[in-house]
């Protein structure tokens, strides 16, 4: 196992005392008392009460039957809570699923720039990894037929990121149908990190899981991004395979003893009130893509995005004169932090001029406005 430091680390170090953040992905955190006020509110008092006085014990492997009930009513009839894994958080997911399906034999087929562990949980678990390059150029969308020509004999597995972290874009219904038939004619497993999932600006964009599309499909999920529950620590993945379910727990064993019952329960919260959650995420979430708009407008010399369509981030592009490296570090020295091209990619060589930008949290215009300070002041320099 070889690996690499978390290319997030410089940009915590850069970043560490900034007040104005433009660098988080996830939608807008609620607070405990908030998420007990909901259950009340709704008349679930059997799951306060239940937050209140759930036993210490370890909960069981794969996480509790009613938290994975939750979690199955959001995908179709072939998902019920037998065919989900809860894990500490999607990271860890996407490590496990690596470490369950690959050795030293295998191969697997990544993209990128993207986050780091959708890229290299593969490698992590020693699988030999063809990495495609994703261009701004292309919208950043997936060619097949780059994918269908990295096969391999011995390739056992894809995978993907849709809705895509860093640009917030989407694959069509009809790419994520050739992907999938890809994968079915070589008998791939074929992962789809579908975190950013329900947060689609428009609702028709939504794609089906792949856990839903396809018998070796695997859908990962997390609290963390469409209810704003990172610190509830609970992800999972959704598969039609039975038998590398069971893997997946004998992998998990070695790593997490359980999910904490305290964050199961929050997390059964958080999913019984999903509807009122995201509905207010999302009405944050186009009140600043509507702001986001508005400076791409003022500034159309200077940065540059491809209009995302999912999630709560978006890739730009810098088209002054530093990279987004650069400019990260000029940003952060007045309080404002971004993510640079470097968060994404082992080799950033590309397009070392993009950066991403978090806009899913209410407190995201007071930090528009501070970017937009920063950008009147330099402005004439740039331009120069
Ligand atoms: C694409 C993607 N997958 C997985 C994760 C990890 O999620 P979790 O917080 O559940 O570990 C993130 C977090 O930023 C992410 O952006």
């Amino acid at each position: 196992m070889t690996f690499n430091e978390p290319w997030s680390k410089k940009h915590k170090k850069v970043t560490s005392e900034t007040p104005f953040s433009l660098s988080n992905s996830f939608a807008q955190p609620l607070n405990s008392a908030e998420l007990i006020k909901m259950a009340q509110d709704r008349g679930d008092n059997d799951i306060v009460e239940q937050f209140q006085n759930h036993s210490l014990e370890y909960t069981p492997n794969g996480g509790s039957l009613d938290l994975r009930q939750e979690i199955a009513n959001f995908y179709g009839p072939d998902i019920n809570a037998d065919n989900i894994v809860v894990f500490t958080g999607a990271q860890v997911a996407l490590q496990t699923a690596a470490m369950a399906l690959l050795n030293n034999d295998s191969h697997s087929i990544v993209f990128s720039p993207c986050y780091q562990s959708v890229q290299q949980a593969p490698a992590h678990a020693g699988s030999q990894v063809t990495e495609i390059r994703l261009v701004a150029e292309n919208g950043w969308q997936i060619d097949p037929e780059m994918v269908e020509a990295a096969i391999q004999e011995n390739t056992k597995y894809i995978v993907i990121n849709e809705p895509y972290n860093p640009a917030g874009t989407l694959m069509s219904h009809e790419l994520q149908k050739q992907l999938k038939d890809i994968a079915e004619k070589n008998n791939l497993h074929f992962l789809s990190d579908e975190v950013y999932r329900l947060l689609e600006h428009d609702e028709k964009d939504r794609l089906t899981p792949m856990a839903d599309l396809y018998e070796k499909g695997i859908s990962a999920g997390t609290l963390s991004k469409p209810w704003g529950g990172c610190g509830i620590t609970i992800g999972w993945l959704a598969l039609q395979d039975l038998e590398l379910r069971q893997k997946l727990i004998d992998v998990q064993y070695f790593g997490t003893s359980c999910p904490s019952r305290a964050s199961e329960i929050q997390a059964i919260m958080t999913l019984r009130a999903s509807d009122i959650i995201v509905e207010r995420n999302l009405k944050i979430i186009r009140k600043n893509v509507d702001l986001l708009d508005k400076f791409f407008e003022n500034y159309a010399d200077l940065f540059e995005w491809i209009r995302p369509k999912a999630g709560a981030i978006a890739f730009v592009k810098f088209k002054g004169p530093l990279t987004s490296d650069q400019l990260g570090e000029a940003l952060a020295k007045s309080g404002i932090s971004i993510k640079p091209a470097y968060v994404f990619s082992d080799d950033h060589s590309g397009f070392s001029d993009y950066f991403r930008i978090g806009y899913g949290e209410e407190k995201m215009p007071k930090a528009l406005a501070a970017l937009i300070d920063f950008v009147e002041e330099h402005k004439q320099a740039w331009r120069a």
